[in-house]
């Protein structure tokens, strides 16, 4: 039988950058301060060795967090799939040095168990994100938004218990207003399984968690916090500066639409990217820098469609400028 040739990561991916980790919250964890994640670009419709190039590139440069949910594709559940290829194609022999998330909270598959937040929908979406990422556990387990139907005090036990199962070893809520989180962070203490992190949207162009008092709370309480979409998607880079490119986010997904690119949004990248150039930064690298700036933020969570927008990115952490 012919021997599996295992991608070998660079030897020096820990020796590059002094403050690549930052502790998460009050936790043992550290975290990159930069992740990345599989929402776009590591779907069953996007090429399998880009995605793979993008990965090796990340974890070579210490990039260890790599952050899923049930439903990133698209289609649905396949982003996961290609986690599992990677696991079993290269990444198996470091499983230890990753630190792998997942989510459940949008809809699944029909019926009513395959949406929102019961014990029946968390616990059975959690065993097919396992089944498709080739992993025993992971070791991230989030509530990916609020359920308003089902009583807080079912989710929130399942989440207890799925730790308890050890299937995750840790639990983040994402998306719940700050009364909801109030009253999940007590829970989960109570319950001896103390929330690691909350993942919320922030960037230069929204920000909600600051406004709402979710990352001071964060931050008093010792709840990491995990910013995704820290570049609006492309629009705080030079992605449509001159149009919308055929292979951008905008052109190709529903997610981004162009009615966000108005004269007042396209006057105030313009201004980002000359206020960056004058600090010899990209327009991207100017963007992540702000959000990594704000108190309580651990790290911030990009999507890269290719590896030279992540090289790009990853100057956020780079300290001698
Ligand atoms: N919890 C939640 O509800 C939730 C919601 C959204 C996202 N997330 C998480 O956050 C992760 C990141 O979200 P996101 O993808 O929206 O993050 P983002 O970093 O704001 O946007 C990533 C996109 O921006 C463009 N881009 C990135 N770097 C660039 C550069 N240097 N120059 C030009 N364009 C650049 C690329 O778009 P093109 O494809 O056009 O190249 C890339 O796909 C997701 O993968 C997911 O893990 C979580």
């Amino acid at each position: 039988m012919e021997l599996k040739k295992f991608y070998q990561a660079d030897p020096h991916r820990y020796d590059r950058e002094a403050n690549l980790y930052a502790r998460c919250g009050k936790s043992g964890v550290l975290l990159p301060r930069v992740s990345l994640g599989f929402w776009h670009n590591f779907g069953g419709i996007d090429p399998y060795e880009r995605s793979r190039a993008i990965t090796h590139y990340a974890f070579d440069h210490g990039i260890t967090h790599f952050d899923l949910a049930n439903n990133y594709g698209p289609p649905y559940g396949t982003a996961e799939e290609t986690m599992g290829r990677l696991m079993d194609d290269d990444f198996r022999p470091y499983r230890d040095e990753l630190f792998i998330s997942s989510k459940a909270g949008y809809d699944m598959w029909p019926g009513p168990y395959g949406n929102w937040g019961s014990r029946k929908y968390l616990f059975a979406s959690l065993e097919q994100s396992l089944k498709r990422m080739h992993l025993d556990y992971v070791d991230l387990f989030y509530s990916h938004r609020l359920d308003p139907q089902t009583p807080l005090e079912e989710t929130l036990q399942a989440l207890v218990d799925i730790v308890r199962q050890g299937k995750a070893l840790y639990i983040g809520i994402s998306n719940w207003p700050i009364e909801q989180l109030r009253i999940g962070e007590e829970y989960l203490r109570r319950h001896d399984v103390p929330l690691l992190i909350y993942q919320g949207r922030l960037n230069l162009i929204d920000r909600k968690p600051i406004e709402t008092g979710i990352l001071p709370f964060c931050k008093e309480k010792g709840i990491g916090f995990i910013a995704f979409s820290p570049l609006a998607q492309g629009l705080l880079t030079d992605r449509y500066l001159e149009g919308i490119p055929a292979d951008s986010r905008m052109a190709r997904g529903h997610f981004l639409t162009k009615d966000r690119l108005t004269p007042e949004l396209m006057e105030y990248v313009l201004a980002l990217k000359s206020d960056a150039c004058k600090n010899k930064q990209t327009t991207s690298e100017a963007a992540l820098r702000w959000v990594l700036a704000q108190e309580g933020v651990t790290s911030v969570l990009i999507g890269a469609s290719s590896v030279n927008q992540l090289e790009q990115n990853l100057k956020c952490i780079d300290t001698n400028k």
